[in-house]
C-alpha cells in the first residue's frame, strides 16, 4: 500500500527515479490523476493495464515534458500539430499522430498511432523532466469507473498496487484532456475534454470533422465509462429529497456546482465520488444546458448515467 506523498524535491526525485526504472506511480495532472509508467518500459506498462483492469487494446496517452520531444514519439507530424502545440501545450489537449518505432505497441493498444500530450501541472512537468522518459498514464481509476481528481478519491485497490502516489491537490481542469485525431483530414475529436472544439477551430481556421467518440477509433470511449457505483440518472429537475448534483439551492443531500461550465466540470468527479460514498440507492444530476461549452460534461455524465 503506497502512502500518498506531498510533492517535495525529495519525494519528486524519488518518484521520478522510480518511474524511470520501471515502477508505477499515481501522479497528479491538471486534468485528472494518472497511473504513470515509463512509456518505453513494456513490463511497467503491462502493470498499468493490470492495475487498471483495462483491456489490452485500449491505448494509453503518452505524456511529454515539451513539444520538442514530439519527434521522438511520432512520425509524419503535420504542420497543424505544431500549430496546436504552440497554442495549447502545456495543457489538456491530446493529439493522435502516427507513432514512431520506439513506442511499444503495448502502449498504443496495437495501433500504428500514438496519443500524446504535454501536461500543464507543475508536478507532472517536473517529473517528466527529471524522469527523462515519456510517461504513459491513463486516468488512475479502475476500468469503467470514475476518474479521481483528488488523491482522497483514489480507489484503495489502485493505491494498494502502486509503488508510490503523489498528492498534488485537486486537479484544476477536472475532466480528461480533449483527444484530437490528426491522422485524418480534417482532424476529428475522439473525446471532448478540457479544450473545446471551438477553441481548436479558432486556432487552426478549419472546421473539425464529425464522428466524435467513434468507439472503434477511440476504444476508451465505450458507453459504460466514468461510472459511479451508485446508479446515476440525468433529470430536468431535482426535488429537495433527491440526492444529487444541482446548479444552485442545494438541499442537505445535494451538491451545488454552479452554472459556470468550467467550475462545474472542475468539481464534477469529486462531487460524484462524494455522492457515491453516501450510501444512496440512486443519485441524480440536473441536466446541463445543451451548449458547446458543456460538451465535456455531457460526454461524461451520459456515460456515467444509466438513463
Ligand atoms: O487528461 C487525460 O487525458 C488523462 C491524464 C492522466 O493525462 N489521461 C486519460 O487517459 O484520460 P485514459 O487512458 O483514461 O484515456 C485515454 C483516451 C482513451 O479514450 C483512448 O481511447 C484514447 O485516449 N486514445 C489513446 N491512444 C489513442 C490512439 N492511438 N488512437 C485513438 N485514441 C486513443
Ligand atoms: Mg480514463
Amino acid at each position: 500500500m503506497a502512502i500518498p506523498l506531498k510533492p517535495t524535491s525529495e519525494s519528486l526525485t524519488t518518484v521520478a527515479k522510480l518511474i524511470r526504472e520501471g515502477g508505477v506511480a499515481v501522479i497528479p495532472t491538471e486534468t485528472v490523476y494518472g497511473l504513470a509508467a515509463n512509456a518505453l518500459d513494456e513490463a511497467a506498462v503491462r502493470r498499468v493495464f493490470a492495475i487498471k483492469g483495462r483491456p489490452s487494446d485500449h491505448p494509453l496517452i503518452v505524456h511529454l515534458a515539451s513539444a520538442s520531444e514530439l519527434n521522438g514519439v511520432a512520425e509524419d507530424i503535420p504542420d497543424l500539430a505544431w500549430i496546436l502545440a504552440e497554442d495549447f501545450w502545456p495543457g489538456p489537449l491530446t493529439m493522435v499522430l502516427h507513432k514512431s518505432l520506439n513506442i511499444p505497441k503495448l502502449v498504443t493498444g496495437g495501433r500504428e498511432t500514438v496519443a500524446v500530450r504535454v501536461p500543464f501541472h507543475s508536478v507532472t512537468i517536473w517529473l517528466l523532466k527529471e524522469a527523462g522518459c515519456p510517461i504513459a498514464a491513463p486516468s488512475a481509476n479502475r476500468f469503467t469507473r470514475l476518474s479521481p481528481t483528488r488523491i482522497e478519491d483514489l480507489d484503495p485497490e489502485v493505491l494498494a498496487q502502486v509503488d508510490a502516489a503523489l498528492d498534488g491537490g485537486q486537479c484544476d481542469v477536472g475532466v480528461e484532456s480533449t483527444v484530437l485525431d490528426l491522422t485524418v483530414e480534417p482532424p476529428v475529436i475522439l473525446r471532448p475534454g478540457g479544450i473545446s472544439a471551438e477553441a481548436i477551430e479558432a486556432v487552426i481556421g478549419i472546421a473539425l470533422g464529425r464522428g466524435v467518440g467513434e468507439s472503434n477509433k477511440s476504444p476508451g470511449q465505450h458507453p459504460a465509462h466514468y461510472r459511479p457505483r451508485t446508479p446515476l440518472k440525468i433529470v430536468d429537475h431535482l426535488t429537495p429529497e433527491m440526492p444529487g448534483i444541482v446548479f444552485a439551492d442545494a438541499s442537505p443531500c445535494q451538491i451545488a456546482l454552479g452554472s459556470d461550465p468550467v467550475l462545474f466540470q472542475r468539481e464534477l468527479y469529486a462531487a460524484l465520488h462524494r455522492l457515491d460514498r453516501g450510501q444512496y440507492e440512486r443519485v441524480f444530476i440536473k441536466a446541463p444546458p445543451h451548449e458547446p461549452e458543456w460538451a465535456a460534461v455531457w460526454d461524461r455524465i451520459r456515460r456515467a448515467a444509466q438513463n
